[in-house]
């Protein structure tokens, strides 16, 4: 499609600090470069952004847009759905994702962007809601941004998906935690990382933070709530209410989001492809470190997330 003939792409913002819908897109490999650069830029600017009516989509053609943005990456523990980047993300198995977090900061190098897919969504409930962690630093008090910019946080995928999970049967919460923890990860982040793009000091908590180093554990405790409540604040928030063959694609080093596990025993199935990320740095310019395994092991499939952690 030439640029004369094509569709006048629109962002339109949705909340006052995070969210945008962007139209007149019909997402897949093939789309012009100035396209790419339009939802690239938008996505920087708001740190989510949706787009509605992308039922074309399958597998392949949701991989092949997500390489437009960076080089897809596997899942360092989970199995992909089909042997290929997309990661299944499904209502009847495992854990869901009602807690506050960021992708895979339990590695370094964790993805830089989240691409994800509504292929069945329940009848009612099931929205996702995403925080902008970068407005969650900058409307800080300043003595508690001074605080954040001194601090580093480890963080792992080995916690207690029991009490993530409470109603669920012990074989399945069993068979969950073999899966995702068949590797330990353990990660010192800093707990503010400065953005690699945007140069915007963004907050680098969630739920995989198991401790704020230096400090007790309740101490550590107390700090990461008082952070964290800032960054969930709805004032720093967007919820989307999914229909099936949406696309919501956000930037993973600016975010944290909350799955709302508030659809009974309905089916919910979502695709998620992840674009690499590159090793954040602190304010000081100390970058994030793996602690341990000596280094991320390759996944079943693919190159993993986290992989330029030891290039
Ligand atoms: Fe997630």
């Amino acid at each position: 499609m030439s640029t004369a003939t094509r569709t006048q792409t629109t962002v339109t913002r949705i909340g006052g600090r995070i969210g945008a819908e962007i139209g007149g897109v019909r997402l897949g490999g093939e789309l012009p470069e100035e396209v790419v650069a339009e939802i690239r830029a938008a996505l920087l600017a708001h740190k989510v952004v949706f787009f509605r009516d992308q039922d074309h989509l399958d597998e392949a053609g949701h991989e092949a847009f997500a390489r437009l943005l960076g080089t897809p990456v596997a899942h360092p523990t989970v199995p992909s759905a089909d042997g290929r980047y997309a990661l299944g993300i499904d209502s009847h198995h495992g854990a869901r994702a009602n807690q506050w977090h960021t992708d895979v900061t339990f590695v370094p190098a964790y993805p830089a962007f989240s691409v994800l897919r509504a292929v069945t969504i329940p009848p009612y409930g099931g929205n996702t809601l995403w925080a902008n962690t970068a407005t969650a630093y900058a409307h800080l008090p300043e003595p508690l941004r001074v605080l954040a910019d001194s601090l580093r946080a480890v963080h792992t995928n080995e916690y207690d998906y029991a009490a993530l999970k409470p109603d669920a049967l012990p074989e399945a919460l069993a068979q969950y935690r073999e899966v995702f923890t068949s590797t330990k990860f353990r990660t010192e982040h800093p707990v503010v990382r400065v953005h690699p793009e945007t140069g915007e000091r963004t907050l680098l908590l969630g739920n995989f933070v198991q401790r704020i180093d230096g400090l007790t554990g309740q101490d550590s405790r107390a700090l990461v709530d008082l952070f964290q409540s800032h960054i969930e604040r709805p004032e720093n928030t967007v919820r989307w209410q999914w229909r099936a063959g949406d696309v919501a694609i956000w930037d993973n080093r600016a975010t944290q989001h909350y799955g709302v596990d508030d659809s009974d025993d309905h089916e919910r199935t979502l695709r998620r492809v992840t674009v690499d990320g590159d090793v954040p740095v602190g304010p000081d310019g100390a970058p994030s470190r793996l602690i341990s395994p000596e280094n991320v092991p390759d996944p079943s499939f693919g190159i993993p997330s986290g992989a330029s952690a030891t290039a």
